[in-house]
């Protein structure tokens, strides 16, 4: 029996101690302890990696301190767009949704889009259509919005910046977005899953890495990987999955090549972030080349860590 593991984050970015305040960044704690909690319990209960990692990311998506879900961050015309997907070690089977603004959780119609539809991605009105029918709650796109978020997009208009979901010139604690889980269970198989809002002040359409699998998220039977950061670069690097490759045909271990990715490739495009990964041998990594990311963790029956700086495990 594998040793069932979950790894979940909360996007990346420029989050540094000395300016987080005290009382905020206790609730960032509790809400990723409370999750990563919730998803070790499913595991030990013998749930499925693709069952933990769904509902870790559509319990991150709840939150509203996470650029996913209610919380996400506003496009140039003020309204939501939202991306997400999943997919199955097992089976190497994905779903995904782009550009969507009614769902109440994008990682729900991932999900739906990989167990119901011979497809892989669906996008805008389509996929709202094809979550509608499938039942999955939807609301209005204002559901989304927070007085932050407002704020943020305001902030960015006026500065003319589009800010990637963990960079600008915005307070330290708003540099930040996508959220992910990956997960081993008990029988061995592994999964990933990632959503977000993608990036404030964003031209409206414009899609990210994160509903791409083998961008911003990826699964087979030797590794899963959920990504975080500037979007357009973990596109044109195929990131999660030149993790898999570095370790099939190359033979490198997880960690070189995580590495790799996030301490040579994703720079040296300009590009920033962090990603979450795990392997089929329970070998976890949560690197990251900005000042910190959301991340909790949780092996087996051992107590959760969670972390947010850079020098804490
Ligand atoms: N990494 C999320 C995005 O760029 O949309």
């Amino acid at each position: 029996m594998a040793i069932a593991t979950i790894a979940i984050h909360g996007g990346a970015g420029a989050i540094a101690r000395a300016s987080m305040d005290a009382d905020k960044e206790l609730l960032y704690r509790q809400a990723l302890l409370q999750i990563v909690a919730s998803a070790q319990a499913l595991l030990a209960a013998g749930g499925s990696a693709l069952d933990a990692v769904t509902e870790a990311v559509r319990q991150l998506e709840e939150c509203p301190l996470f650029n996913a879900g209610k919380g996400a961050v506003l496009t140039h015309a003020g309204t939501h767009e939202l991306d997400a997907s999943v997919m199955d070690g097992r089976t190497r089977e994905a779903g995904a949704v782009a550009c969507v603004g009614r769902v109440r959780n994008p990682v729900l119609a991932a999900r739906a889009v990989l167990e119901t539809s011979p497809h892989v991605l669906f996008t805008g009105r389509g996929a709202e259509s094809f979550a509608e029918q499938q039942g999955l709650e939807m609301v209005e796109n204002s559901f989304f919005s927070t007085p932050e978020r407002r704020a943020q997009l305001e902030q960015a208009i006026a500065t003319q910046q589009t800010l990637l979901d963990h960079d600008g010139t915005l307070p330290p604690d708003r540099k930040f977005g996508t959220v992910g889980a990956v997960a081993l269970d008990q029988a061995g198989n592994l999964a990933a899953a990632t959503s977000t809002g993608g990036m404030t002040n964003k031209q409206a359409g414009r899609v990210g890495d994160t509903p791409l699998p083998g961008a911003g998220c990826y699964a087979s039977h030797l590794v899963a990987v959920s990504c975080t950061g500037t979007g357009e670069v973990f596109m044109r690097t195929l990131a999660a999955y030149d993790i898999a490759a570095q370790m099939e045909y190359g033979g490198l271990s997880l960690q070189q090549a995580s590495d790799n990715v996030i301490h040579e490739k994703i720079p040296a495009l300009g590009g920033s972030g962090g990603l979450i990964a795990i392997d089929a041998s329970g070998q976890l990594v949560l690197p990251f080349n900005s000042e910190g990311m959301y991340r909790g963790y949780a092996v087996a029956d051992e107590l959760p860590v969670v972390a947010i700086y850079r020098e804490e495990s």
